[in-house]
C-alpha cells in the first residue's frame, strides 16, 4: 500500500510579506479555494492503494494543518510535529520510520507542500511509474524538463530519453548549482529539474540512508517515541530532533546514492517559490500585468499587484511586484524574486 508523506515544514521566506513564519505559504491560499496544502492532497484522489496521509511540519502549525485536514473530510492523517526545524531529511526519516510502524513494508509517495500541478491525469500517470520503479527497489525521482538555468532546484542527469513513458537511471543528482553550471546543464539537455516529489519503499529508503548518512537516521530513532500521542499528533522528543544534522533529503541522499532513477514529468509543476513564479502562474492582462485584489492601473507593463486591503494604484510601471497585506508592503523588482530572502534578513536583525 502506498502512504503518502507531505512534507509541509518549510517557511516560503521569498512569498513575504504573505508568507510569515506563523502561517507559511503551505498553509495559504494562494490559487483558488484551498490552500497549497489542500490541494497537494486533492491532487490524490483517485490513485490507487493509498493509506491515509503522513504530514510532517512544525509543531507551531499543528492546528492548522490538522483543520486543513478536517476541511477535506480527512479524520485519520497523521501529522509529525517537529519541535525544531531541521530540513528535510529528518522529517522523511521521521516519516518513514512512523510509516513502517502503521504497515507492512509501505511505499511512501513524498510530496511537497508547495507545488502546483496543472495536468493531474499526467502526475497521477507519473506516480504509478514512479511506484512500479520503486518495488522494483530504486529511489524514484521526478524529472522536469528546465526552461532556464535556475540555481533554486536540484539537477538529474539521465541517459537521453524521449521524454515519456518509463523510468530512467540517474547517472548524476546535483542540488541547486551555480549559476554557470545551470546554465551548462541547460545547454547538454540531458538534465532534468528535480521535482522534489520522491517514491520509495520505507525500508529501502532507510537503509540507504543509514548508508550516506548515518547521524539522520540515528538522530531521528532517538527522537521517535511515539508513544507521546495526542489526538493526531505525533510528537518527538525535542532534545534528539534537534541533535539532527540539518539536512535536506537531497544532499543526505538523492546527491549520493547509485540507486537513483527519474521518471519524466510533464504535467505543469511549478514550484510556487516565490513571487515571479506566482505572477507566472497568474492569470495575466495582455500587458502581462496580473492584479489580484483591489488595484488600479493606467500603463503598466508585467506587473504583479497583490493586494490584501487598500486600494493600490500603479501607474506606467514595468517588472514590479508590488505585495500589500495589513501590516507590511513590499515593491520589487521582478528580477529580484530570489532575494526577497535577503529582506528577511535584514527584518530579523532589527528584532
Ligand atoms: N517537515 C518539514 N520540515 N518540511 C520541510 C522542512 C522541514 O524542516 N523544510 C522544508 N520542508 C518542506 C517544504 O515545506 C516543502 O514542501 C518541501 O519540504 C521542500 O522544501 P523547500 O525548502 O521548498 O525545498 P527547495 O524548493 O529549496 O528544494 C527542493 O525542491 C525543489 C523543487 O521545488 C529540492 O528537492 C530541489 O532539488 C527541488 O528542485
Ligand atoms: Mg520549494
Amino acid at each position: 500500500m502506498i502512504i503518502p508523506v507531505i512534507l509541509a515544514g518549510g517557511s516560503g521566506t521569498r512569498l513575504w510579506p504573505l508568507s510569515r513564519q506563523h502561517y507559511p505559504k503551505q498553509l495559504l491560499k494562494l490559487f483558488g479555494n484551498y490552500t497549497m496544502l489542500q490541494q497537494t492532497i486533492l491532487r490524490l484522489s483517485g490513485l490507487p492503494e493509498l493509506l491515509s496521509p503522513i504530514v510532517v511540519c512544525n509543531q507551531e502549525h499543528r492546528f492548522m494543518v490538522a483543520e486543513q485536514m478536517q476541511e477535506l473530510g480527512i479524520a485519520d492523517a497523521k501529522i509529525i510535529l517537529e519541535p525544531v526545524g531541521r530540513n528535510t531529511a529528518p522529517a522523511l526519516a521521521l516519516a518513514a520510520m512512523y510509516a513502517q510502524e502503521v504497515e507492512q513494508s509501505p511505499t511512501l509517495l513524498v510530496l511537497s507542500a508547495d507545488h502546483m500541478i496543472r495536468d493531474v491525469a499526467a502526475f497521477q500517470t507519473a506516480v504509478d511509474v514512479a511506484v512500479r520503479a520503486s518495488r522494483a527497489g530504486h529511489l524514484v525521482t521526478f524529472g522536469v524538463t528546465p526552461t532556464h538555468p535556475e540555481t533554486g532546484y536540484g539537477y538529474i542527469k539521465t541517459q537521453a530519453h524521449n521524454g515519456q513513458g518509463d523510468y530512467l537511471p540517474v547517472q548524476q543528482f546535483v542540488e541547486k548549482p551555480d549559476f554557470i553550471t545551470a546554465q551548462s546543464y541547460l545547454a547538454a539537455g540531458c538534465y532534468f529539474w528535480n521535482s522534489g516529489m520522491f517514491v520509495f519503499q520505507a525500508d529501502i529508503f532507510l537503509q540507504e540512508l543509514a548508508v550516506q548518512t548515518p547521524d539522520v537516521v540515528v538522530t531521528a530513532e532517538q527522537a521517535k517515541t511515539w508513544a507521546t500521542r495526542d489526538l493526531d499528533f505525533i510528537r518527538v522528543d525535542r532534545e534528539s530532533f534537534a541533535a539532527a544534522p540539518n539536512i535536506s533529503i537531497d544532499y543526505a541522499l538523492m546527491e549520493k546514492s547509485a540507486n537513483v532513477v527519474c521518471v519524466p514529468l510533464d504535467a505543469g509543476w511549478s514550484d510556487v517559490g516565490d513571487w515571479k513564479s506566482y505572477w507566472e502562474l497568474s492569470d495575466k492582462d495582455s500587458a502581462g500585468n496580473s492584479f489580484i485584489g483591489d488595484s488600479l492601473d493606467v500603463g503598466s507593463t508585467n506587473t504583479l499587484v497583490f493586494s490584501q486591503d487598500k486600494l493600490v494604484a500603479t501607474l506606467g510601471v514595468d517588472n514590479l511586484m508590488i505585495i500589500n497585506t495589513p501590516d507590511a508592503v513590499m515593491v520589487a523588482h521582478k528580477s529580484q524574486a530570489q532575494q526577497v530572502k535577503s529582506l528577511i534578513g535584514k527584518i530579523e536583525k532589527l528584532k
